[in-house]
Order: structure tokens, then C-alpha cells, then sequence
């Protein structure tokens, strides 16, 4: 372990307090808790998810605040959605020697300057949700760029060699969108698998995301769960960690199978799209959700309707 002494111990910023915590020997979890990203350790070091720009300014804050900072040779984005991919730039800046690792789908669809233009105007909304709130003091100096480049590629079944025993297994996970990952680190028995299974929110309660396919989505849980964990790391909320791993991939299929039947339901009752997505938006759009542009997540309610109905 390379970090400094400091680094268990709570990082005062001026508009908050972030703490860093060790979820074991090799992980490390930095962020708000909004927007989680994990340091994996070996003889070298990688970072898992790209988060916002709020959320990468956050990490950074943590970042120097650090007495010994490991090299990262790795930055590892999970999938292409604006909140997993905006923060590049800043980490970028934060860890010049890292490359930048991804899946082909989403190095097509963060080559295209007119999403990653939309990306940024989604991630900007967010910046100054989070400093019209306090949650965040200056706005970050990040210039939005023309593309998101992905460096090396990563498909189902890759490793990535850390060093000292320290490996992380890549796992297709699509069904949260087209592009997504998840990674296994088998010597904790901790497994990264971003937004794949759900968004749980404080009270416990998942948000099902099958805004690519619902059965693939599901499909993705099931795999998912074969991995045994200790530590089931999210990108949002609070990472689940020994006993609470337990009951949340069989959560996450029973709040999708349910979100599935409430709007197989509603559309086969005759209600409109808008009144169903209107709907499940004030169901399910909480917590760090409800800090994304609404008109964003409407469309996302949309996509599950979509999704319902290509299996109707
Ligand atoms: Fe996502």
C-alpha cells in the first residue's frame, strides 16, 4: 500500500467534508458518494470510472490532499453515459500517464462530437447543481472537448495486470446501455459493475436502468451474481460491502421484473407513454438522479418503455 498517512482520514474541503475509505488490502473508494471512483492497487494503480466533472474535481481535491500518490498507469471507464464519462478530462490531467481503457462501443459512440457535445451540456447542468448547492466551491476548469478518446480496448474476458498477484478480470455487462462493463478483482473478491445492476438510492430502494434491453440487462444480473463478492462496487450511492452484498443482485431483478409488469400493464390498460413515463419518472428518478436535467431523465423513462414494449 502506497498511500500516505493521510489517506484514511476525512479530507476537508471548504464546501464539504469526503472521506476516503479502504474497502480492502487493494480498493480504495474516492468521491462524494454521488459519484464513486475506485483505486485499485498492485505494484501498479488504476482508477475505476470516470464520473462527472463535479465528481472528478472532488476526487482530484482528495487526490492532493494525498502525501504519497500512487502512479496510475490505468483509468478504466465502465460505459459511456455523461455521468461515467465527462470526468475524463480532469483525471487525465490528474494521472498524465494513464491509459485510457474502455469498450469498442463506447469508443464509437465518445468519437462522435455532436454526443459528447450533448454529454457535456447534461454534465454542465450537473457542475452547477453542484455549486449552486454547495456541494462543490469552483467550478472545474475543464474546457469541453471535441471526442472522448478510448486507448485500448477491453472485451468480456480481458485481464489487466496490476503486479503482486493484483488482477482485474473484465466482464461484458450490456443491457444498462449498449457499451457497459463491469471488472473483477478476485483477490478482494470486489466487483465494479457501474450502473449495470440498478441505481439504489439511500433508502434501499433500486431504480432498474435497462435503458439499452431488458433481457440483456437481466442477463447481465444473473452473470453477475456468480462472482463472489465482498464488495459489490456501484457508481452511485453507497458501495455494498459483506453481509450487505447478499440480497442486492436478487433486488435488483425483482425491481426490474416489477418495473417491467407496472408498465407492460399501464401501456396494455391504454395509458399514454408521457402519463407512464411521468410516472416511473417520480418513482424512480431520486436521489443523485433527480440532480440530471429532467428533460434527460423523461427520455430515460422513455427508453424503458421502449424496451417493455420490444418484448410485448
Ligand atoms: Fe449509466
Amino acid at each position: 500500500m502506497t498511500l500516505g498517512a493521510g489517506y484514511a482520514a476525512l479530507m476537508s474541503v471548504e464546501m464539504g467534508v469526503y472521506l476516503l475509505k479502504k474497502l480492502s488490502d487493494h480498493v480504495t473508494l474516492f468521491g462524494n458518494g454521488d459519484c464513486n471512483f475506485y483505486l485499485l492497487e498492485g505494484e501498479k494503480a488504476a482508477v475505476i470510472e470516470c464520473g462527472t466533472s463535479a465528481g472528478a474535481a472532488i476526487l482530484a481535491q482528495q487526490w492532493q490532499a494525498l502525501e504519497q500518490k500512487p502512479a496510475v498507469e490505468y483509468i478504466i471507464m465502465l460505459h459511456s453515459h455523461f455521468d461515467h464519462a465527462c470526468g475524463l478530462p480532469i483525471l487525465q490531467n490528474l494521472f498524465p500517464r494513464a491509459q485510457v481503457l474502455g469498450s469498442l462501443a463506447a469508443q464509437k459512440i465518445l468519437a462522435k462530437e455532436r454526443i459528447v457535445k450533448s454529454l457535456y451540456a447534461a454534465d454542465e447542468y450537473v457542475t452547477e447543481f453542484y455549486l449552486k448547492n454547495g456541494l462543490l466551491k469552483e467550478r472545474p476548469e475543464v474546457k469541453p472537448p471535441a471526442e472522448l478518446v478510448i486507448d485500448q480496448l477491453l472485451v468480456d474476458g480481458d485481464t489487466i495486470d496490476l503486479g503482486a498477484g493484483v488482477q482485474i478480470q473484465i466482464i461484458a455487462a450490456p443491457g444498462h446501455s449498449v457499451c457497459s462493463l463491469a471488472a473483477y478483482l478476485d483477490v478482494d473478491q470486489a466487483i465494479f459493475i457501474s450502473d449495470a445492476a440498478g441505481y439504489r438510492d439511500d433508502s434501499g430502494e433500486i431504480s432498474p436502468v435497462f435503458f439499452y434491453d431488458y433481457d440483456s440487462y437481466m442477463a447481465t444480473i444473473e452473470r453477475l451474481q456468480t462472482y463472489p463478492a465482498q464488495i459489490i462496487g456501484v457508481a452511485h450511492g453507497q458501495v455494498l460491502v459483506g453481509d450487505d452484498t447478499a440480497g442486492f443482485y436478487p433486488q435488483a431483478l425483482a425491481s426490474a421484473r416489477n418495473a417491467f409488469d407496472e408498465i407492460k400493464g399501464r401501456l396494455q390498460a391504454g395509458q399514454s407513454e408521457d402519463e407512464i413515463s411521468e410516472k416511473m419518472f417520480n418513482q424512480y428518478i431520486q436521489g443523485t438522479l433527480a440532480h440530471y436535467p429532467r428533460e434527460m431523465m423523461l427520455a430515460s423513462m422513455q427508453l424503458l418503455i421502449k424496451n417493455v414494449k420490444a418484448k410485448m
